[in-house]
């Protein structure tokens, strides 16, 4: 028996009998309407078999291509009822894959990752070092969270902790804070030299009460620092829509290239301005995400290709 078999799961996404007898059909609506507006109540019934296969790109007769596609796909895998009340598309079964997916090619041991969005604990980042050995550089701009993760890693061998986010420029920004999740809003821009200072400031100053004074620094200046001319194995973003301001900063900075793997969870980011009511923010939402994912994709795909994933969920990138 060859080894894979005896995996049990991270390999691919079991579609189960029903959506996978509709898969040939599905796929073939897919090619002959490329999602043309006249078959789209059709195509919506397809989503379960389509985005179950385009997670490992295994769509029959088709190849996704982040230039053409990603429009597309970004909004036909919005998180709706149906696509979330799925067990197929179940969203812990697909964020299962960021580490149970066997990485190829592997990552060599005693190599660099680095994990952006580490929260309190750094689960994810544990787990790696665990299992493979790797020299983390854990990323976390929040003060509160940042002082977990010191009380529960600072000692520990294989991990490096920098309280600050990754981004395209440098600059203080204002987190919010919740339970399980935070997201940086409101950016304010300040002159590089006076970055400490501006974060004390805006710490005394307050804001409301569940933000932060952070502080997010360009790829370009802290990448190089952190990790001089070193290959990098891993980088592993979960930080609540910061993902697309990070890619573009390390994309700007031409530290892509020296990356093996990708792994990045997708958000939603909040639509904020005027709209008419609820519904509309939440489609106004989805249009600003998609421009900013498929950019994303735009910037991964020169250099990385897409091995298995959806839109909003995770999904990995290997070199090229
Ligand atoms: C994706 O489409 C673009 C534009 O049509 C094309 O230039 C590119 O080669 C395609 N990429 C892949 C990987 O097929
Ligand atoms: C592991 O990597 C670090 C630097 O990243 C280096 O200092 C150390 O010697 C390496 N250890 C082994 C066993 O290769």
């Amino acid at each position: 028996m060859r080894l894979w078999a005896l995996l049990p799961l991270g390999l691919s996404v079991d579609l189960g009998h029903e959506a996978a007898a509709r898969l040939d059909g599905c796929a073939q609506l897919l090619l002959e309407t490329r999602g043309a507006r006249n078959h789209e109540e059709e195509l919506m019934s397809c989503r379960v078999p389509l985005l179950g296969s385009l997670h490992e790109d295994r769509v029959p007769g088709y190849l996704y291509n982040a230039t053409e596609d990603c429009h597309f796909w970004a909004s036909y895998a919005a998180r709706d009822r149906h696509v979330e009340g799925s067990s197929v598309l179940d969203f812990s079964r697909l964020a299962a894959f960021r580490l149970s997916a066997p990485f190829e090619p592997p990552l060599r041991r005693n190599g660099t990752a680095l994990y952006v969005g580490a929260h309190r604990l750094g689960e994810d980042g544990v787990e790696f070092q665990r299992r493979f050995g790797l020299q983390m550089h854990l990323f976390e701009p929040s003060p509160t969270y940042f002082k977990s993760l010191q009380r529960s890693l600072a000692s520990w061998p294989g991990f490096t902790l920098h309280n600050y986010g990754l981004g395209s420029k440098t600059r203080v920004a204002r987190l919010q804070l919740s339970g399980t999740a935070s997201r940086v809003v409101d950016p304010e821009e300040v002159v590089d030299e006076a970055v400490s200072e501006a974060v004390s400031e805006a710490a005394l100053a307050g804001g409301p009460e569940d933000t932060e004074a952070v502080w997010i620094r360009a790829a370009a200046e802290a990448i190089p620092e952190v990790l001089g001319s070193e290959e990098v194995e891993l980088l592993h973003v979960n930080c609540e829509g910061c993902e697309y301001d990070v890619v573009q900063g390390l994309a700007q900075a031409q530290q892509l290239p020296r990356i093996a793997q990708i792994q990045v969870a997708t958000h939603l980011l909040e639509f904020r301005g005027p709209s008419s009511d609820f519904q509309e923010a939440v489609a106004l939402s989805l249009q600003v995400s998609t421009q900013r994912y498929c950019e994303m994709h735009r910037l991964l795909a020169r250099t990385h290709r897409r091995v298995w994933g959806l839109p909003w969920v995770w999904e990995r990138w290997t070199r090229k």
